[in-house]
């Protein structure tokens, strides 16, 4: 490997792949096109490596082992009325695009100044979602994913473990924010709103993260919903200590609001670029930090069974606010089943969502359309006797 210049390989295969930019080529073509190149063997492992790390940045990966050339693709991704990005969705759906990979590498690759507003549930474990810990959950049987204790005869959906976290691990979860956010910044206009899902045990890392990547906090959204955390008796001590609990039963769920910096005020940059501020629910209502929710339909559920999926009525009062004039592109860069996608387009705003994980974005394929069409005033929410007007606001009207 020495024998050849930095980025001598990966020129080689961008020049391979250009001799056809729609079809591209398979690792096999591009290893004879360099063999005569430069007239040695070129191991195809060290051909996959190059892809691998170079997608989807400048390379697109078509299937059954072919790839092109990213630029090939770019101006097919997007309507008139879109915003153009590199890399071709593996699905479309009114406004909605979906791009099938790590968001991170995705967006290094994104233009600056695209995006207007972020909503977005990420990975905690940072190895719930591995294709290990996967196989893992979708055996039903161990690893970082739990099942929690049915106390009512109902199948409660697995949970991700995150005491099990050891410090490196939280180390590794504060870089990995760290890096996400830089990454993500640029790809941002000035005054983009990003709201990120967390739980009370992680919140502050990536609070912290977000804060050295050069956001500014905003807030934390408080989504009160019961959830299946906390509350348990000492492990193998449940007689003993019936009176104790190890930790507090969980009954809200921290959303993280940040804010890429405008430029100057809030007036200025609302006028060029359409963000900087939240949508009003209401002329009479700003939109609040306290939203009464409840954990996620059967209904949902079986549209969309994604063991992290967040109920449409909570997230289309989040999206709806992320846009401040209702103008713009909303990102989710961890979409999921596509949930916040459908939000979106319930809404009626454009969105873009990244998934890594191939059985997901399919899913997504299939779900978004079906949440997307869930009507806004259905009792998705448990109405609380003491907020009754929590079924209104989930209408996305104002
Ligand atoms: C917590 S889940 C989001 C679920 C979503 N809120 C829903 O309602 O369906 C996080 C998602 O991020 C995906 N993911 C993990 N690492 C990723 C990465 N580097 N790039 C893109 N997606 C990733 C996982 O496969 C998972 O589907």
């Amino acid at each position: 490997m020495g024998r050849f210049q930095p980025g001598q390989i990966r020129d080689g295969i961008a020049e391979c792949l250009s001799r056809n930019p729609g079809e591209g080529a398979s690792i096999g073509e591009i290893e004879r096109y360099l063999e005569e190149a430069f007239g040695e063997v070129v191991p195809s492992s060290s051909i996959r490596s190059y892809l691998q790390l170079n997608t989807p940045g400048k390379f697109e990966r078509l299937g059954r082992g072919r790839y092109r050339l990213a630029d090939a693709l770019s101006e097919e991704s997007a309507e008139p009325d879109q915003v153009k990005l590199k890399g071709k969705p593996v699905f479309k759906h009114g406004k909605t695009r979906l791009f099938q990979a790590d968001s991170l590498e995705w967006l290094a690759s994104q233009p600056e100044n695209s995006i207007h507003g972020v909503v977005t549930d990420p990975p905690y474990g940072l190895v719930e979602y591995t294709p290990m810990e996967l196989a893992k959950l979708r055996a039903g049987r161990g690893g970082t994913w739990r099942i929690p204790p049915s106390f009512d005869g109902h199948t409660r959906a697995p949970l991700p473990r995150f005491t099990t976290l050891s410090s490196s691990e939280l180390d590794d979860l504060e870089r990995f924010f760290r890096r996400f956010g830089e990454t993500l910044k640029p790809v941002l206009v000035p005054g983009a709103h990003v709201m990120v899902a967390a739980n009370p045990l992680v919140s502050h890392l990536v609070s912290y993260a977000l804060d050295a990547a050069g956001f500014e906090r905003r807030g934390e959204i408080v989504r009160l919903v019961t959830t299946m955390r906390g509350g348990d008796r000492p492990k193998n001590a449940h007689e003993e200590f019936s009176d104790v609990s190890v930790m507090p039963r969980s009954n809200w769920e921290p959303w993280l609001l940040f804010r890429k910096p405008t430029e100057g005020t809030v007036a200025q940059n609302l006028r060029k670029w359409g963000t900087g501020g939240l949508r009003r629910i209401s002329a009479e209502r700003p939109f609040g930090d306290v939203i009464q929710s409840a954990p996620t339909h059967a209904k949902e559920r079986k549209l969309a069974n994604h063991p992290s999926l967040k109920p449409q009525a909570f997230l289309r009062q989040v999206v709806r606010a992320i846009l401040p004039l209702g103008e713009g592109t909303v990102l989710d860069p961890f979409a999921g089943s596509g949930s916040t996608l459908a939000a979106a387009e319930a809404v009626g705003y454009q969105s873009v969502g990244v998934e890594l994980d191939p059985t997901y974005a399919d899913l997504a394929a299939r779900s978004i359309p079906l949440l997307a069409a869930l009507p806004d005033r259905v009792r998705l929410v448990e109405v609380d006797p003491v907020t009754p007007e929590a079924v209104d606001s989930i209408s996305v009207e104002g």
